[in-house]
């Protein structure tokens, strides 16, 4: 596991992120003082980045002001560690299911740097005039044309040379086929768009999951 990445704190096996809203929990986390700050504990098991980075994770493209646009925003669980990372960025956070919006609404009203967006990631068109272009842009939608969903949103968002990490959920996309074998098709279908960077799988965090991060060419 790398240990020098922008804004995660390591403490022997665990990972985690400076509090943003200090004395506030998302979702149960461990709080820790050290140092006049605040840390929160970033659970592998139930965000899939931190999972990534437990796996050897090599690039790790965040900083202080990264312009982060986030598909699939969920109940804000990941989006909220994104939040303390880039403390001087934006991340902008696109979910379609009202019933999460209504969590992610309430982590995103005490984080200044999160614009929470009520929208599906298949019609970036209809969430452009509320997104800027962007460093980075992170996907995890669990739908079968998850390709097709970041190909388009970094076509509209994503600046030349940003990166993008995509999570795929085998299982979304084939539940037939071997995972190993769905992960080598996004890759293949990836690489027409992107420079592929690197590739870890999940697992034991995310049974049948892979974290591709790619490149704009
Ligand atoms: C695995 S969950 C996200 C978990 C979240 N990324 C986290 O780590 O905290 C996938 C989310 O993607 C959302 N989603 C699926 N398809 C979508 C689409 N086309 N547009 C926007 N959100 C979508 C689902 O409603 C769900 O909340």
């Amino acid at each position: 596991m790398r240990k020098d990445f922008a804004g995660v704190t390591f403490k022997g096996n665990e990972l985690y992120t400076e509090n943003s809203v200090p004395g506030t929990r998302v979702y149960g986390e461990q709080l820790l003082k050290q140092g006049g700050k605040e840390l929160r504990r970033w659970d592998p098991f139930r965000s899939k980045l931190a999972a990534a980075i437990k796996q050897g994770l090599h690039t790790f493209p965040f900083n202080k002001s990264s312009v982060v646009l986030y598909l699939g925003a969920g109940n804000g669980t990941t989006i909220s560690h994104v939040a303390d990372i880039c403390s001087k960025g934006c991340v902008f956070a696109v979910e379609f299911s009202p019933r999460a919006m209504t969590d992610l609404f309430y982590v995103c009203q005490s984080r200044k740097n999160t614009v929470p967006i009520l929208g599906d990631a298949r019609i970036p068109d209809e969430y452009e005039d509320l997104v800027a272009q962007v460093d980075l842009l992170y996907q995890d939608v669990a739908q079968r044309d998850q390709v097709d969903l970041l190909v388009k949103n970094a076509e509209k968002f994503l600046k030349p040379g940003g990166f993008a990490f995509l999570m795929v959920k085998a299982r979304s996309i084939d539940v037939t086929k071997k995972p190993s074998y769905v992960f080598n098709e996004a890759e293949t279908a990836l690489r027409e768009h992107f420079k592929i960077i690197e590739r870890v799988t999940l697992d034991p965090y995310e049974k049948d999951h892979a974290c591709i991060l790619v490149k704009r060419k």
